[in-house]
Protein backbone atom coordinates (compact mmCIF):
# COMPACT_ATOMS: atom_id res chain seq x y z
CA UNK A 1 0.00 0.00 0.00
CA UNK A 2 1.19 3.46 -0.72
CA UNK A 3 2.47 5.91 2.27
CA UNK A 4 0.70 8.69 2.31
CA UNK A 5 2.64 12.22 3.09
CA UNK A 6 1.26 15.36 3.96
CA UNK A 7 3.34 18.43 2.69
CA UNK A 8 2.89 21.42 4.32
CA UNK A 9 4.16 24.62 1.85
CA UNK A 10 3.61 22.13 -0.91
CA UNK A 11 3.00 24.96 -3.12
CA UNK A 12 5.97 26.67 -2.26
CA UNK A 13 9.83 26.73 -3.88
CA UNK A 14 10.99 23.28 -2.20
CA UNK A 15 8.13 21.89 -1.11
CA UNK A 16 6.80 21.89 -4.80
CA UNK A 17 10.06 20.20 -6.04
CA UNK A 18 9.95 17.72 -3.27
CA UNK A 19 6.25 16.58 -4.61
CA UNK A 20 7.50 15.48 -7.46
CA UNK A 21 10.10 13.39 -6.03
CA UNK A 22 7.67 12.28 -3.62
CA UNK A 23 5.03 11.26 -6.33
CA UNK A 24 7.82 9.86 -8.60
CA UNK A 25 8.97 7.59 -5.95
CA UNK A 26 5.78 6.14 -5.35
CA UNK A 27 4.01 7.95 -2.31
CA UNK A 28 0.59 9.49 -1.94
CA UNK A 29 0.52 13.35 -1.36
CA UNK A 30 -1.86 16.16 0.34
CA UNK A 31 -0.66 19.10 0.04
CA UNK A 32 -1.57 22.41 2.80
CA UNK A 33 -0.42 26.19 1.90
CA UNK A 34 -1.81 29.38 3.15
CA UNK A 35 -0.41 30.84 0.12
CA UNK A 36 1.48 34.04 2.29
CA UNK A 37 4.41 33.38 -0.25
CA UNK A 38 3.17 30.99 -3.29
CA UNK A 39 0.07 30.04 -5.40
CA UNK A 40 -1.12 26.82 -6.51
CA UNK A 41 0.30 27.60 -10.05
CA UNK A 42 2.98 25.06 -8.67
CA UNK A 43 0.18 22.58 -8.85
CA UNK A 44 -0.81 23.07 -11.96
CA UNK A 45 2.66 22.19 -13.24
CA UNK A 46 3.00 19.11 -10.95
CA UNK A 47 -0.40 18.21 -12.93
CA UNK A 48 1.42 18.65 -16.39
CA UNK A 49 4.55 16.79 -15.04
CA UNK A 50 2.71 13.86 -13.77
CA UNK A 51 -0.36 13.61 -14.13
CA UNK A 52 -1.13 13.75 -10.80
CA UNK A 53 -3.79 16.21 -9.09
CA UNK A 54 -2.99 16.94 -5.65
CA UNK A 55 -5.20 17.32 -3.29
CA UNK A 56 -4.71 21.01 -1.71
CA UNK A 57 -5.90 22.25 1.59
CA UNK A 58 -5.74 25.90 1.65
CA UNK A 59 -5.21 26.56 5.45
CA UNK A 60 -2.92 28.65 8.02
CA UNK A 61 -1.74 25.81 9.83
CA UNK A 62 -1.56 28.82 12.84
CA UNK A 63 -5.70 27.62 12.71
CA UNK A 64 -5.42 24.58 14.78
CA UNK A 65 -9.19 23.68 13.88
CA UNK A 66 -8.62 24.18 10.67
CA UNK A 67 -5.15 21.73 10.74
CA UNK A 68 -7.19 19.00 12.10
CA UNK A 69 -9.52 18.88 9.20
CA UNK A 70 -6.88 17.72 7.26
CA UNK A 71 -6.54 14.72 8.92
CA UNK A 72 -10.17 14.59 9.65
CA UNK A 73 -10.06 14.00 5.63
CA UNK A 74 -7.21 11.81 5.38
CA UNK A 75 -6.61 9.97 8.67
CA UNK A 76 -4.07 7.91 7.38
CA UNK A 77 -1.71 10.23 6.25
CA UNK A 78 1.65 8.71 7.93
CA UNK A 79 4.41 10.95 6.94
CA UNK A 80 4.58 14.47 7.04
CA UNK A 81 7.03 16.97 5.48
CA UNK A 82 7.12 20.46 7.27
CA UNK A 83 7.93 22.89 4.89
CA UNK A 84 5.49 25.67 5.82
CA UNK A 85 6.93 28.43 7.37
CA UNK A 86 8.05 32.37 6.40
CA UNK A 87 12.08 32.65 5.52
CA UNK A 88 13.62 36.19 4.61
CA UNK A 89 15.87 36.59 7.27
CA UNK A 90 15.85 40.52 6.54
CA UNK A 91 12.10 40.64 6.96
CA UNK A 92 12.34 38.61 10.24
CA UNK A 93 14.61 41.47 11.84
CA UNK A 94 12.05 43.78 10.89
CA UNK A 95 9.38 41.81 12.29
CA UNK A 96 10.08 39.19 15.13
CA UNK A 97 6.69 39.09 16.46
CA UNK A 98 5.39 38.09 13.14
CA UNK A 99 8.11 35.13 12.39
CA UNK A 100 7.90 33.55 15.94
CA UNK A 101 4.33 33.55 16.22
CA UNK A 102 4.31 32.20 12.20
CA UNK A 103 7.07 29.76 12.19
CA UNK A 104 6.40 28.16 15.65
CA UNK A 105 2.34 27.87 15.99
CA UNK A 106 2.86 26.45 12.70
CA UNK A 107 4.88 23.79 14.18
CA UNK A 108 3.28 23.12 17.38
CA UNK A 109 -0.09 22.43 15.34
CA UNK A 110 1.62 20.21 12.89
CA UNK A 111 3.33 18.58 15.96
CA UNK A 112 0.19 17.78 18.07
CA UNK A 113 -1.56 16.16 14.95
CA UNK A 114 0.99 14.18 14.10
CA UNK A 115 1.49 12.97 17.68
CA UNK A 116 -2.49 12.55 18.24
CA UNK A 117 -3.32 10.78 14.28
CA UNK A 118 0.05 8.55 14.83
CA UNK A 119 2.15 9.68 12.09
CA UNK A 120 5.63 7.68 11.52
CA UNK A 121 7.81 10.00 10.16
CA UNK A 122 8.46 13.87 10.39
CA UNK A 123 10.81 15.81 8.37
CA UNK A 124 11.16 19.40 9.14
CA UNK A 125 12.98 22.03 6.44
CA UNK A 126 15.80 23.30 9.32
CA UNK A 127 18.68 25.14 7.90
CA UNK A 128 22.51 26.30 8.39
CA UNK A 129 21.23 29.15 9.40
CA UNK A 130 20.94 27.00 13.09
CA UNK A 131 25.39 27.18 13.06
CA UNK A 132 25.02 30.90 13.43
CA UNK A 133 28.17 32.97 12.82
CA UNK A 134 30.44 29.86 12.53
CA UNK A 135 33.86 30.63 12.63
CA UNK A 136 35.30 27.49 10.25
CA UNK A 137 33.96 25.45 7.72
CA UNK A 138 32.67 22.99 6.82
CA UNK A 139 30.34 22.21 9.70
CA UNK A 140 29.27 19.06 10.18
CA UNK A 141 26.08 18.16 12.70
CA UNK A 142 28.23 17.96 15.62
CA UNK A 143 29.54 21.78 15.53
CA UNK A 144 28.14 23.87 18.16
CA UNK A 145 25.37 25.91 17.54
CA UNK A 146 25.86 29.59 18.15
CA UNK A 147 24.01 32.45 19.03
CA UNK A 148 21.35 32.69 16.06
CA UNK A 149 22.23 35.96 13.93
CA UNK A 150 18.80 36.97 13.28
CA UNK A 151 14.94 36.07 14.64
CA UNK A 152 14.73 33.58 11.38
CA UNK A 153 17.52 31.65 12.27
CA UNK A 154 16.51 31.23 16.14
CA UNK A 155 12.61 29.79 14.92
CA UNK A 156 15.00 27.38 13.45
CA UNK A 157 16.88 26.51 16.56
CA UNK A 158 13.70 26.61 18.56
CA UNK A 159 11.97 24.98 16.24
CA UNK A 160 14.85 21.78 16.45
CA UNK A 161 14.24 21.82 20.08
CA UNK A 162 10.45 21.36 20.26
CA UNK A 163 9.99 18.85 17.55
CA UNK A 164 13.06 16.59 20.05
CA UNK A 165 11.13 18.13 22.82
CA UNK A 166 7.69 17.13 21.85
CA UNK A 167 7.84 13.51 20.17
CA UNK A 168 10.33 11.88 22.89
CA UNK A 169 7.23 9.69 24.54
CA UNK A 170 5.33 9.37 20.85
CA UNK A 171 5.53 7.10 17.80
CA UNK A 172 6.46 10.16 15.75
CA UNK A 173 10.25 10.03 14.20
CA UNK A 174 11.72 12.79 12.90
CA UNK A 175 14.65 13.73 10.71
CA UNK A 176 15.69 17.81 10.64
CA UNK A 177 17.06 18.39 7.36
CA UNK A 178 19.65 21.50 7.83
CA UNK A 179 19.41 23.15 4.39
CA UNK A 180 22.29 25.21 2.96
CA UNK A 181 21.70 27.62 0.12
CA UNK A 182 18.83 26.29 -2.35
CA UNK A 183 18.45 27.41 -5.51
CA UNK A 184 18.16 26.34 -9.37
CA UNK A 185 14.73 24.99 -10.75
CA UNK A 186 12.93 22.16 -12.37
CA UNK A 187 14.67 20.70 -15.68
CA UNK A 188 11.47 20.84 -17.26
CA UNK A 189 11.20 24.82 -16.77
CA UNK A 190 7.86 24.13 -15.87
CA UNK A 191 8.69 24.87 -11.96
CA UNK A 192 11.12 27.12 -10.02
CA UNK A 193 11.13 29.81 -7.18
CA UNK A 194 8.13 32.01 -7.47
CA UNK A 195 7.72 34.04 -4.54
CA UNK A 196 5.34 36.34 -3.89
CA UNK A 197 7.48 38.59 -1.67
CA UNK A 198 10.19 39.90 -3.11
CA UNK A 199 13.07 37.24 -3.12
CA UNK A 200 15.78 38.17 -0.90
CA UNK A 201 18.13 34.86 -1.83
CA UNK A 202 20.69 35.66 -4.01
CA UNK A 203 20.54 33.87 -7.23
CA UNK A 204 16.64 34.69 -8.38
CA UNK A 205 17.77 37.95 -6.99
CA UNK A 206 20.29 37.58 -9.76
CA UNK A 207 18.29 36.24 -12.48
CA UNK A 208 15.22 38.75 -11.86
CA UNK A 209 18.11 41.14 -12.39
CA UNK A 210 19.19 40.09 -15.40
CA UNK A 211 15.81 39.80 -17.30
CA UNK A 212 14.81 43.85 -16.05
CA UNK A 213 12.42 43.25 -12.98
CA UNK A 214 14.64 44.45 -10.53
CA UNK A 215 17.01 47.67 -11.81
CA UNK A 216 19.89 46.70 -9.86
CA UNK A 217 21.55 44.64 -7.36
CA UNK A 218 23.49 45.13 -4.75
CA UNK A 219 26.61 42.82 -3.02
CA UNK A 220 25.90 42.91 0.12
CA UNK A 221 29.96 42.97 1.56
CA UNK A 222 33.37 43.25 -0.45
CA UNK A 223 35.40 43.64 2.74
CA UNK A 224 35.11 40.49 4.45
CA UNK A 225 38.04 38.52 4.93
CA UNK A 226 37.23 35.75 1.89
CA UNK A 227 39.24 35.30 -1.60
CA UNK A 228 36.74 38.28 -3.30
CA UNK A 229 35.68 39.89 0.05
CA UNK A 230 32.50 38.68 -0.34
CA UNK A 231 30.46 36.35 1.45
CA UNK A 232 30.92 32.18 0.87
CA UNK A 233 27.47 30.11 0.62
CA UNK A 234 27.04 25.99 -0.19
CA UNK A 235 24.41 26.71 -3.15
CA UNK A 236 22.46 23.06 -3.57
CA UNK A 237 20.46 22.49 -6.53
CA UNK A 238 16.63 22.22 -5.34
CA UNK A 239 16.10 19.04 -7.38
CA UNK A 240 18.87 17.29 -4.97
CA UNK A 241 17.30 19.03 -1.84
CA UNK A 242 14.13 17.36 -2.64
CA UNK A 243 15.57 14.04 -3.06
CA UNK A 244 16.70 13.90 0.78
CA UNK A 245 13.11 14.36 2.09
CA UNK A 246 12.10 11.56 -0.06
CA UNK A 247 15.11 9.25 1.17
CA UNK A 248 14.60 10.83 4.49
CA UNK A 249 11.30 9.05 4.57
CA UNK A 250 12.27 5.96 3.12
CA UNK A 251 14.80 5.37 5.83
CA UNK A 252 12.38 6.03 9.07
CA UNK A 253 9.46 4.00 7.14
CA UNK A 254 11.97 0.79 6.87
CA UNK A 255 12.54 1.42 10.31
CA UNK A 256 16.68 2.04 9.92
CA UNK A 257 16.37 5.19 12.41
CA UNK A 258 16.57 3.93 16.14
CA UNK A 259 17.04 7.81 17.60
CA UNK A 260 13.48 10.02 17.94
CA UNK A 261 15.21 12.86 16.21
CA UNK A 262 18.35 12.73 13.91
CA UNK A 263 19.84 15.46 12.06
CA UNK A 264 21.02 15.57 8.64
CA UNK A 265 23.49 18.53 6.75
CA UNK A 266 22.29 18.77 3.01
CA UNK A 267 24.90 20.90 0.89
CA UNK A 268 26.84 20.41 -1.92
CA UNK A 269 29.70 20.25 0.43
CA UNK A 270 32.44 23.75 -0.81
CA UNK A 271 31.38 27.36 -0.61
CA UNK A 272 31.56 29.87 -3.80
CA UNK A 273 31.54 33.57 -2.70
CA UNK A 274 28.41 35.39 -4.06
CA UNK A 275 30.85 36.83 -6.63
CA UNK A 276 31.76 33.63 -7.88
CA UNK A 277 28.04 33.41 -8.41
CA UNK A 278 27.42 36.35 -10.51
CA UNK A 279 30.48 35.15 -12.72
CA UNK A 280 28.77 31.64 -12.73
CA UNK A 281 25.48 33.15 -13.69
CA UNK A 282 27.28 35.23 -16.44
CA UNK A 283 29.33 32.53 -18.08
CA UNK A 284 26.31 29.71 -18.08
CA UNK A 285 24.06 32.84 -19.94
CA UNK A 286 26.35 34.90 -21.45
CA UNK A 287 24.23 37.88 -19.42
CA UNK A 288 25.60 41.20 -18.20
CA UNK A 289 24.62 41.32 -14.89
CA UNK A 290 24.59 45.01 -12.90
CA UNK A 291 25.09 44.90 -9.78
CA UNK A 292 26.66 47.41 -7.16
CA UNK A 293 28.71 46.75 -4.26
CA UNK A 294 27.57 47.64 -0.66
CA UNK A 295 28.01 47.46 2.94
CA UNK A 296 27.43 44.64 5.01
CA UNK A 297 23.64 43.19 5.95
CA UNK A 298 22.91 42.74 9.63
CA UNK A 299 22.58 38.63 9.81
CA UNK A 300 24.78 37.74 7.68
CA UNK A 301 27.51 35.19 8.68
CA UNK A 302 30.79 35.41 6.48
CA UNK A 303 31.27 32.07 5.15
CA UNK A 304 29.48 28.71 5.97
CA UNK A 305 29.54 25.37 3.82
CA UNK A 306 28.75 21.75 4.83
CA UNK A 307 30.05 18.48 5.52
CA UNK A 308 27.51 15.96 4.39
CA UNK A 309 28.70 13.07 4.93
CA UNK A 310 26.29 11.85 7.08
CA UNK A 311 23.28 11.92 4.72
CA UNK A 312 25.76 10.38 2.19
CA UNK A 313 26.57 7.62 4.74
CA UNK A 314 23.12 6.71 6.35
CA UNK A 315 20.26 8.16 4.01
CA UNK A 316 22.20 7.34 0.90
CA UNK A 317 22.22 11.06 -0.70
CA UNK A 318 24.62 12.85 -2.57
CA UNK A 319 24.14 15.91 -4.68
CA UNK A 320 24.15 15.16 -8.29
CA UNK A 321 24.01 19.10 -9.91
CA UNK A 322 26.52 21.89 -9.80
CA UNK A 323 26.10 25.31 -9.87
CA UNK A 324 26.37 25.36 -13.89
CA UNK A 325 22.90 23.10 -13.92
CA UNK A 326 22.13 25.88 -11.21
CA UNK A 327 22.24 29.01 -13.26
CA UNK A 328 21.11 27.21 -16.04
CA UNK A 329 17.54 25.98 -15.02
CA UNK A 330 17.23 29.33 -12.77
CA UNK A 331 17.43 31.14 -15.89
CA UNK A 332 14.98 28.84 -18.27
CA UNK A 333 12.83 29.17 -15.35
CA UNK A 334 12.97 33.05 -15.02
CA UNK A 335 12.58 34.08 -18.95
CA UNK A 336 9.30 31.39 -18.95
CA UNK A 337 7.93 33.35 -15.53
CA UNK A 338 8.71 36.53 -17.04
CA UNK A 339 6.48 36.23 -20.15
CA UNK A 340 3.57 34.79 -18.19
N1 LIG B 1 14.92 28.64 0.37
C1 LIG B 1 15.87 28.72 1.26
O1 LIG B 1 16.88 29.42 1.05
C2 LIG B 1 15.81 27.93 2.54
C3 LIG B 1 16.99 27.64 3.25
C4 LIG B 1 16.92 26.91 4.44
C5 LIG B 1 15.68 26.51 4.92
N2 LIG B 1 14.55 26.84 4.23
C6 LIG B 1 13.25 26.42 4.78
O2 LIG B 1 12.63 25.56 3.86
C7 LIG B 1 11.21 25.71 3.93
C8 LIG B 1 10.65 25.96 2.55
O3 LIG B 1 11.27 27.11 2.00
P1 LIG B 1 10.97 27.62 0.53
O4 LIG B 1 12.22 28.21 0.02
O5 LIG B 1 10.26 26.57 -0.25
O6 LIG B 1 9.98 28.82 0.88
P2 LIG B 1 8.56 29.20 0.24
O7 LIG B 1 8.17 30.51 0.82
O8 LIG B 1 8.60 29.07 -1.24
O9 LIG B 1 7.64 28.03 0.82
C9 LIG B 1 7.08 28.06 2.12
C10 LIG B 1 5.60 27.90 1.96
O10 LIG B 1 4.98 27.90 3.25
C11 LIG B 1 3.74 28.60 3.14
N3 LIG B 1 3.40 29.06 4.50
C12 LIG B 1 4.08 29.92 5.30
N4 LIG B 1 3.45 30.06 6.47
C13 LIG B 1 2.35 29.26 6.43
C14 LIG B 1 1.31 28.96 7.34
N5 LIG B 1 1.22 29.54 8.55
N6 LIG B 1 0.33 28.08 6.96
C15 LIG B 1 0.38 27.49 5.75
N7 LIG B 1 1.34 27.73 4.83
C16 LIG B 1 2.32 28.60 5.18
C17 LIG B 1 4.02 29.74 2.14
O11 LIG B 1 2.86 30.20 1.49
C18 LIG B 1 4.96 29.03 1.15
O12 LIG B 1 4.27 28.47 0.06
C19 LIG B 1 10.96 26.85 4.93
O13 LIG B 1 10.70 26.27 6.19
C20 LIG B 1 12.28 27.58 4.95
O14 LIG B 1 12.49 28.24 6.17
C21 LIG B 1 14.59 27.52 3.05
Amino acid sequence: MKQKVLVTGGTGYIGSHTIIDLLENGYEVVCADNGINSDTSSLDAIRILTGVDVPYFHIDLCDLKATETIFVQHPDITGIIHFAALKAVGESVEKPILYFRNNLESLINILDMSIKYEVKAFIFSSSCTVYGDVTTSPVDEKTPLQEAASPYGRTKQIGEKIITDSIKNSQVKSILLRYFNPAGAHPSGLLGESPVNPPQNLVPVITETAIGRRASMTVFGTDYPTRDGSCIRDYIHVVDLAKAHTLGLKYIFHDKQESPVDIYNVGIGNGLTVLEIIDAFEKVTGEKLSYQKGPRRPGDVMAIYSDYSKAAANLGWKPSLDVEDIMKTAWVWEKRRSQK
